[in-house]
């Protein structure tokens, strides 16, 4: 496995582009199970978590090529097998996706329960519920959810917890059921609007998606469609942190800013000086960081996906903030490798309090989940020394060439195998 070498200390500068979302791709691509007919999807990352969902949808039957740069075309003629088994899923909770698909298409799936981030038990039982409530049958048998319906009817259903891939999931299914569904409680991210406007250019008839409530009226059949990625904005966060970090000027093109609002808020309050124009923004950081407060919350709160980043820059504050995870258990796994960078926080239940120290220091890190393996290469790209992350088969699962946009904005950053 790789690992990266980072020496720290360079302001990053220039201009960087913004790739697809992950968590947009993974459920459009998912969505090719609802029709026979081809889906081209472009904007599509290359990534670690694109390439798992590919690998599985193929053991479905599923035929994928690569049709241009980021641009893949998704055929699925007959499902071949109803089956997601655990060895495709485990490393992906994001597999989930294809249980909606594959139950709304065949009448019964069998999916393995996911594995993906070790940040918390991260249930899917609001999924399972909601295909309950819509007619199907559900057991959990060795550790794969079996499903059967015939043909799911649709139904009133409120999330008890907001749930991103658990409203893509019943969406999908919600798509081919019999009458009208109603979500309430929705999740109200961009990939879920993402999601819809692909199902809607497939045929759906979905309203309200991007609010809390979203009502699919059920069709028969859906259609083949072209549909554009979304731009993937915890990668712009993350990379409007690495300029903030770094006190450097970092023109980040390709994003929707509105979609980041929530971490470019807590950079101005920082100190940042954050310029938006249309699919752009440029942000700036001259002196050290003000120390801020901030709680994870659902869109369009402040990203649980961005927490472990905006610590990085937070660990180098000029004084105390407190940092809430209020959406995920035990998606505080970088704190003790910040630690080992000279970083001074210490964690009380939900909350971690971060007395700013002036510099971190280069140390071995290890990443154990995706966006921690993010903030810790923030956390390098600041600190003086050498900074070796080891573990970052999660930073490929879910940043695409990271490494190579950092160098592009003078990071001394590369990469070495073994
Ligand atoms: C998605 C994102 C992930 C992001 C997360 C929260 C994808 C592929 N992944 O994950 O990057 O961090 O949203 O923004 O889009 N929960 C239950 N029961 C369920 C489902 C969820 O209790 O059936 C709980 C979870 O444990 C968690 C909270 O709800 O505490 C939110 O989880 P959820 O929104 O479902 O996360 P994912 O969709 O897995």
């Amino acid at each position: 496995m790789g690992r990266l070498v980072i020496h720290g200390g360079r302001p990053l500068r220039g201009i960087v582009t913004v790739s697809g979302a992950k968590n947009a791709a993974l459920p459009a691509m998912a969505a090719v199970l609802l029709t026979p007919q081809e889906l081209i999807l472009e904007n599509v990352p290359s990534l670690g978590d694109v390439a798992t969902i590919r690998r599985l949808l193929g053991f479905m039957g599923v035929e994928s090529s690569d049709v241009g740069p980021g641009t893949v075309s998704l055929t699925s003629r007959a499902v071949e097998r109803c089956e997601a088994p655990y060895d495709l899923v485990r490393t992906m909770r994001a597999a989930v996706l294809v249980l909606g698909p594959l139950l709304a298409r065949c009448g019964e799936a069998r999916v393995s329960l996911p594995g993906g981030c070790a940040i918390g038990p991260r249930p899917i039982n609001l999924h399972l519920a909601g295909l309950q409530q819509m007619g199907a049958e559900i057991d959990l048998v060795d550790g794969y959810v079996m499903a059967k319906a015939p043909r799911l009817s649709g139904a009133r259903l409120a999330f008890e917890t907001v749930t991103v891939t658990g409203t893509e999931n019943l969406m999908m299914a919600a798509t081919l059921a019999t009458g009208t569904t109603i979500l309430e409680n929705s999740a109200c991210e961009p990939e879920v609007v993402d999601l819809a406007r692909l199902l809607k250019a497939m045929g759906a008839r979905i309203e309200g998606a991007g609010t809390s409530t979203i009502t699919i009226e059920g069709v028969e059949a859906l259609t083949g469609a072209r549909h554009r990625i979304v731009p993937d904005r915890v990668e712009a966060g993350t990379l409007a942190v690495a300029a903030a970090i770094t006190r450097g000027d970092v023109v980040i093109q390709g994003c929707v800013p509105h979609h980041v609002e929530a971490v470019t808020a807590k950079l101005r309050e920082a100190g940042a000086s954050v310029a938006v124009e249309a699919g752009q923004m440029r942000v700036r950081m001259a002196a050290r960081p003000r120390p801020v407060d901030i709680s994870t919350a659902p869109f369009p709160g402040f990203a649980t996906d961005m927490q472990a980043q905006i610590m990085a820059l937070m660990a180098i504050a000029d004084g105390r903030s407190v940092i809430t995870e209020t959406v995920f258990e035990n998606r505080f796994m970088h704190i003790p490798e910040l630690v080992r960078m000279g970083a001074d926080i210490t964690v009380a239940g939900r909350e971690a309090v971060v007395q700013g120290v002036p510099f971190l220091r280069g140390a071995p890190v290890m990443a154990t989940d995706l966006r921690a393996s993010a903030s810790l290469v923030l956390a390098g790209l600041q600190a003086g020394g050498e900074t070796l992350v080891d573990g970052i088969s999660h930073l490929d699962r879910g940043y695409e060439r990271l490494e190579a946009k950092l160098q592009s904005l003078g990071g001394e950053i590369r990469r070495v195998e073994g």
